[in-house]
């Protein structure tokens, strides 16, 4: 038996808000996202804007962002601020975060969404490999942290997200660099919180479970996989990735605004 019959929304990148909370204290925020073109990433994008913030993101999928931009201009919102910019590049990250606070205002919201879960063993993994993945899963946080924290100290608050996993928590093997990367995320939320929450500026970890986007249904959810979900999940449904953004609309919201330096988890209670 499998639990694919959920009768909750699909993957779609616009989500139904009809029933969920909204924020009015998040209307004509600015809010960057990385890797907001696809997966989690773009349900963010699009929950931000149906709320009424300014958004902006970066990514490298040219296609998928423009899709995503469109879909929203076709739902009859604004269209979000966005490039193509790999986040390898750190100097074209921090100037996308300065050129898009040029045309939104300063950045109340900032949410390091952008990973890659690519597989690999330990005796695969050479030095300039490791080096890659934390180029992709570690560093741009730090660094897009670095560029908006000036802005959310004018505007006298902030709200930065980290994506974590619950993976490495759960001791997923299949990709250790992977899993070292976002292990440290919860370093990087408690070793930033007490000396920016001095200009209250939040910092919270968001460790997702076992999300099914696009991609980890067409790359990694198979039979077994089906089972291990039954089998650890306490909840029969598979997460969307609006049950993500959902999270990141609240921590990002005024309604959390004595929450700082925690990891929240959602992962129907796998970890
Ligand atoms: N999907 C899951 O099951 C899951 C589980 C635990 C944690 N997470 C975390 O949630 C976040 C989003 O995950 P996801 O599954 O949507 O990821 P994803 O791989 O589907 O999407 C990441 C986005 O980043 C973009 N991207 C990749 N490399 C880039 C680069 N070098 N520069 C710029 N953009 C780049 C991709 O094009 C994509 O749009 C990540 O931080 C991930 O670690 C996801």
């Amino acid at each position: 038996m499998t639990i694919s019959s959920s009768p909750r929304p699909s993957t779609a990148s616009v989500p139904e808000v009809a029933g969920f909370s909204r924020y009015p204290s998040l209307r004509d925020r600015a809010v960057f996202v990385t890797g907001g073109g696809s997966g989690i990433g773009a349900a963010m994008v699009a929950a931000f804007v149906e709320q009424g913030a300014r958004v902006a993101f970066v990514d490298v999928a040219r296609e998928a962002s423009e899709a995503l931009a469109q879909r929203l201009v076709d739902a009859g919102h604004e269209r979000p601020w966005w490039r193509v910019c790999d986040v390898r590049d750190i100097a074209a990250l921090q100037t996308a975060i300065t050129d898009a606070a040029g045309a939104l205002g300063d950045f109340s919201t900032l949410v390091n969404n952008v990973a890659s879960d690519d597989r690999h063993t330990l005796e695969s993994v050479t030095p300039a490999y490791y080096d890659e993945r934390m180029a992709i899963n570690e560093r741009p946080a730090f660094f897009a942290i670095q560029a908006v924290v000036p802005g959310m100290r004018r505007l006298g608050a902030g709200s930065v997200i980290n994506l974590g996993s619950t993976g490495w928590q759960t001791k997923g093997a299949a990709y250790p660099c992977y899993a070292i990367a976002k292990s440290s995320v919860n370093g990087l939320t408690r070793g930033l919180a007490k000396s920016l929450g001095q200009d209250r500026i939040r910092v919270n970890t968001v460790s997702p479970g076992w999300v099914m986007t696009e991609r980890q249904i067409a790359l990694w959810l198979d039979a077994a996989g089906e089972q291990d979900i039954q089998r650890n999940q306490c909840l029969p449904d598979k997460l969307r990735p609006h049950d993500i953004a959902r999270m990141v609309l609240f921590l990002a919201s005024d309604d959390a605004a004595m929450c700082t330096a925690q990891e929240f988890k959602v992962d129907a209670g796998w970890a």
